[in-house]
């Protein structure tokens, strides 16, 4: 047998488990088609002791790697050389502790800690997992990618594709795209395509693309970007001085996020590096359910890797014989058919977590409260808000225990959501502006 690699990759589907070298380049189990985990023979790897020693890196952030919030922690994520590796200063997101917020929800100060992921480069979480997939993608030489958007990872990877000098071509539905994100595809150069469907559709389009015109996918089916998003838990885990906290609570759209945050705390504990796993919620909106429906209602297990596929596929046939397409105002987890949807599976028994739907009412209220106690979020984000208040509610999530909500995407991504939801009196933490005369007594008047 060859020598074991330091990194490669791996099909998870336990009658298949291929292995692959980490310079090929497929999305997809070339054997089964089943999902691709990147594994690490640890021995190999030179970790830190203790998680805090990545502390370090901070006295030398000069150096590109060390200023990366992402490859600051590069030995938790060893796949390429160092000459393969891109940055663009990603990363370099906050942990807000929020106790204002915290208290207007019920939750004990010290309690409520917000993942701005919006302050990346692009605006996105994305961007943490684009500089680790254009990285594995210059190490195979790539000179085209491509991608399927709800609109932030259409942003990300033309952000990327750029510094990469790639050509880049974005798929995005018609109609369903927030316009913040899809003016930035086209400024950042991308070759944009409109495909007249939603974003499940344009997805299964990227693959047949990428396929036949052999190009780079960095959608999250890719693994080596979700490698890159493993490290916004690293850099919870530092905001909190390396506690580990009793919950993160995650919006949940093709699942990339959740796979990523459970392979991310599996791997820490297996290292010795955490001596708990954290809770996980994942919050989907009620018009893109499909994680709450198969998990919740119909039983979906990962049962230690042998997922039942029938439960998966009858779903899968009920949305097509009534042609469902998913609607939420939350435009970025519009999602009916998630690609991760086993390796989430996988992170929910690794971190005992759980699901819930929320409406887009309790969205919009969420993103409210965000942007009124906080750093404002686009309207996917604040699911992760609304899904805490719901757990709150049930008990499950208590007021004492310490939670990390991660905020997805910056609160200019969606900017007509904000405007129609403050516009009218009617929501429930509106606050439209005042029509005033051009008169100063009649302003002064106003703000008395
Ligand atoms: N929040 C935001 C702001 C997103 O853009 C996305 C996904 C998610 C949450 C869901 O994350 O897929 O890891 O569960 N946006 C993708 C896109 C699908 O194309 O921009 P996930």
């Amino acid at each position: 047998m060859a020598e074991k690699q330091k990194a490669f990759q791996k099909c998870i589907n336990l009658d298949c488990g291929s292995e692959f070298a980490c310079t090929e380049e497929f999305f997809k189990c070339p054997k089964c088609s089943e999902l691709l985990d990147i594994q690490y023979d640890w021995d190999q790897i030179k970790t830190p002791a203790k998680l805090s020693d990545f502390a370090k890196r901070w006295a030398t952030k000069n150096q590109r790697l060390d200023f990366s919030g992402v490859w600051r922690f590069r030995e938790l994520l060893d796949f390429c050389p160092d000459e393969f590796k891109v940055s663009i200063g990603e990363g370099q997101t906050l942990l807000q502790r929020n106790d204002s917020l915290a208290e207007f929800i019920g939750m004990k100060p010290g309690c409520l800690h917000l993942q701005y992921e919006g302050l990346n480069p692009s605006g996105s979480f994305k961007d943490n997992g684009m500089t680790a997939a254009f990285s594995h993608a210059k190490m195979v030489g790539a000179k085209s990618c491509a991608c399927a958007s709800t609109g932030n990872t259409s942003a990300a990877v033309a952000l990327y594709a750029h510094l990469c000098q790639m050509k880049c071509t974005v798929f995005i539905g018609s109609g369903r795209i927030a316009f913040g994100k899809l003016s930035q595809a086209m400024d950042y150069g991308a070759k944009t395509i409109q495909i007249l469907g939603d974003f499940d559709d344009c997805m299964k389009q990227v693959q047949a693309v990428c396929t036949e015109l052999k190009l780079y996918l960095l959608n999250s089916l890719n693994p080596f970007r979700l490698e890159g998003q493993k490290t916004i838990m690293y850099r919870i885990l530092e905001g909190l001085n390396w506690e580990v906290p009793d919950w993160i609570v995650v919006p949940g759209g093709n699942l990339g996020n959740s796979s990523a945050f459970g392979k991310a705390f599996a791997e820490l504990k297996q290292l010795g590096l955490i001596d708990r796993i954290p809770r996980l919620a994942i919050i989907n909106a009620t018009g893109a359910d499909t994680l709450t429906e198969l998990v919740n209602k119909r039983n979906l297990k990962w049962n230690g890797g042998r997922v039942d596929n029938k439960i998966i596929n009858d779903f899968y046939a009920e949305l097509t014989a009534k042609k469902f397409s998913p609607h939420t105002c939350a435009s970025a987890i519009e999602i009916s058919r998630p690609v991760n949807l086993k390796k989430c599976l996988r992170a929910l028994d690794v971190c005992n977590g759980v699901v819930r739907a929320v409406t887009d009412e309790a969205i919009t209220d969420a993103k409210a409260l965000v942007g009124k106690f906080g750093l404002g979020c686009e309207p996917a984000s604040a699911a992760s808000l609304a899904g805490l208040e719901v757990l709150l509610a049930e008990k499950i999530i208590k007021p004492t225990e310490k939670v990390a909500c991660i905020l997805t995407g910056h609160c200019l991504k969606d900017p007509n959501v904000t405007v129609n939801y403050h516009k009218e009196k009617t929501s429930k933490y509106s606050n439209p502006p005042v029509e005033c005369p051009n008169d100063l007594k009649e302003i002064i008047k106003l703000m008395s």
